[in-house]
């Protein structure tokens, strides 16, 4: 039952003023602490006053619909609303591509497809469709847009980047700000990884030994995640600054920081970044967050890494596990005058002033009525929209548009799995191969399209029967679902397995389309030139019919590269291969 509240205004700043002159230093530390929902119940929220509360990747409820999502969110804001001081929760989840997490959502494109599109109009109505489904579970907090600008396509999180250019990214991502924060109340964007999380070397990855428990320490796999940006000041600024002085303008007001260093030091631990050039320079009046457990990284010693962040200008911090341990540390820092009181103030300031901005106050919950919305046809069409103007043709050699009455054989791992098409973070962290969400497979979007779905014929392996000789083959290969770190990979060419269903299924056409599902682009040589047509579709999400579109030529291929193709992989990163005498596969911006 929804608590009965009675009707407030928004708070102005001088209520802002009276109310933090009531709190207590629990009730101060409280707000500045978020918690992921796995650790915490929500009766901790009101005892420890908890700002915020978080949904990590994956973080779903047990049965995962949106009826039980909203059931879940709602639990938690109504424990805070039983505080003393009745201050909203607001929640977080990462909507990286719709509000993923949530079986049944619709995923849009990763951000590398929609780089594709250059369309501002659109990455902007898809961020509002998102905050709509986040509305209807009473989700106030999207960690997105990442403005990452990715400089190694080794990178794990290359997909969640729009572009390697940093003008693109700037304005795809001002565009999804505007698109997140449009309606009222409002759901809070946060601009990620602040900064230069895209910029680090390969090989700089750090393990810390003394990260244990829970965390998932970067293994064996992180190569180049959370590394090292190894750059001068005036690179740093003119690669990754842009984009966040943009969003800022645009109306951002919350920024997490990035896992990652700069000339070896921790973003956690950078006060002259956080405090000088964004607070200072830049003029950020919104909340920083820490990103997940990332300030245990600053030092073995807890205490140390939180007076560190904190004194570095992080406001509101990601614990996520052991949130009574990070209160009680920050307390003790606090008394014993190793983070001043003018500090906290601060921080609390900056969370009380953005929660008032997004409406929580008075509307503390989200909409019942847009329940309906979550996975809407109209929604889906939006995605579909995405998917057809995502898609980039690489090759045409006298095969696209096709006939829609023409016999098909169709194979590959990608051909009918939707988890592949969606990629990481869809309903888990990694993604998972499979039927995971309800969505439109790529062989369900051609067998939808074509007025004799009998007219193709499918096999995964490309193993057709001997005879078998059909005017037209499409595989669908590319990358399994990964995310992060665990994504870093050295070797972008395709897996053997890729390799033979495109050998198989050459034998048994006349012309062959391959059509790649990958989270970057990959070493294609050999299989561009088996290739009569060849498309990337990055990772489209749940809306399989937009590639039958641009297939069946119901709508036209206009997606340009946001990366630019290299031919091998000593060709990487971005720098060198911009210095290759060979020169890229495909330049950026190419696109038949
Ligand atoms: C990622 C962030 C994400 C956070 C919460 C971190 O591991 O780096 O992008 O917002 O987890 O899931
Ligand atoms: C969580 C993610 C988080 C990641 C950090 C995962 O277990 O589900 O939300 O980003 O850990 O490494």
């Amino acid at each position: 039952m929804q608590a009965t509240r009675p009707a407030v205004s928004r708070p102005t700043e001088a209520d802002i003023d009276a109310l933090l002159r009531q709190m207590t230093l629990d009730e101060k530390i409280g707000q500045m602490t978020q918690a992921e929902k796995n650790s915490i119940p929500p009766e901790d929220v009101a005892t420890y006053f908890l700002g915020s509360v978080l949904s990590g990747g994956g973080g779903n409820p047990d049965p995962n619909t949106p009826a039980a999502w909203a059931a879940m969110v709602r639990a938690y804001q109504d424990a805070a609303l039983k505080t003393r001081l009745r201050i909203p929760l607001i929640y977080g989840v990462d909507a990286v591509h719709g509000h993923n997490n949530v079986y049944g959502a619709v995923i849009f494109p990763h951000n590398i497809g929609l780089g594709a599109t250059r369309d501002r109009d659109l990455v902007q109505r898809i961020a509002n469709a998102t905050s709509r489904e986040l509305m209807a579970t009473h989700v106030h907090f999207n960690f997105a847009p990442a403005v990452t600008v990715p400089q190694d396509i080794r990178w794990g999180r290359t997909y969640e980047g729009y572009s390697e250019d940093t003008d693109l990214v700037t304005a795809l991502g001002t565009a999804y700000v505007q698109g997140t924060q449009d309606d009222d109340p409002r759901v809070l964007a946060s601009v990620k990884h602040y900064i230069a999380d895209g910029g680090t070397s390969w090989g700089t990855s750090k393990t810390y030994e003394w990260l244990t428990g829970n965390w998932q320490a970067p293994d064996g796999k992180y190569n180049i995640d959370q590394g090292d940006a190894e750059m001068d000041e005036a690179t740093l600024r003119e690669l990754f600054l842009p984009p966040y002085r943009a969003c800022i303008e645009a109306g951002a007001q919350n920024i997490m920081v990035s896992f990652s260093s700069w000339l070896g030091l921790k973003m956690h631990a950078h006060s002259y970044l956080i405090n000088d050039v964004l607070k200072g320079e830049l003029g950020f009046q919104g909340f920083v967050i820490s990103d997940w457990m990332a300030i245990n990284q600053i030092d073995k010693d807890y205490p140390t890494s939180v007076i560190t962040a904190v004194n570095a200008g992080l406001d509101m911090i990601m614990v996520p596990y052991d949130y009574k341990l990070f209160i009680s540390t920050l307390k003790k820092a606090v008394e014993a005058g190793a983070v001043s009181l003018a500090r906290i103030d601060d921080a609390v300031r900056r969370i009380l002033r953005v929660k008032a901005w997004v409406g929580l106050f008075e509307q503390p919950f989200g909409r019942d009525d847009l329940l309906t919305s979550v996975g809407s046809a109209e929604h889906r069409q939006l995605a579909r929209e995405a998917v057809r103007k995502s898609a980039v043709l690489l090759k045409n050699e006298g095969v696209l548009p096709l006939a829609k009455t023409l016999p098909l054989i169709v194979a590959g791992r990608g051909a009918d799995d939707i988890g592949m098409q969606c990629g990481g973070w869809t309903i888990s962290w990694l993604g998972a191969h499979g039927a995971t969400t309800i969505g439109t497979s790529i062989l369900d979007g051609l067998r939808q399209s074509v007025p004799d779905p009998a007219l193709i014929t499918y096999d995964q392996q490309g193993k057709f029967a001997a005879g078998v000789k059909a005017p037209v083959g499409i595989v669908v290969v590319g990358e399994s679902p990964y995310a992060e770190g665990m994504g870093d990979s050295n070797d972008l060419h395709l897996a053997a397995e890729d390799k033979a269903v495109i050998e198989q299924t050459r034998q048994h056409c006349d012309k062959l389309i391959v059509l790649l599902i990958s989270g970057r682009p990959l070493i294609i040589n050999d299989e561009l030139a088996q290739a009569d047509a060849f498309v990337a579709l990055w990772l489209p999400g749940t809306e399989g019919g937009g590639v039958a579109d641009v297939l069946l030529g119901a709508a036209p291929f206009t997606g340009k590269l946001s990366y630019t193709w290299p031919r091998r992989m000593d060709q990487l990163p971005l720098k060198t291969l911009k210095q290759d005498p060979d020169g890229p596969l495909f330049p950026f911006g190419f696109g038949l």
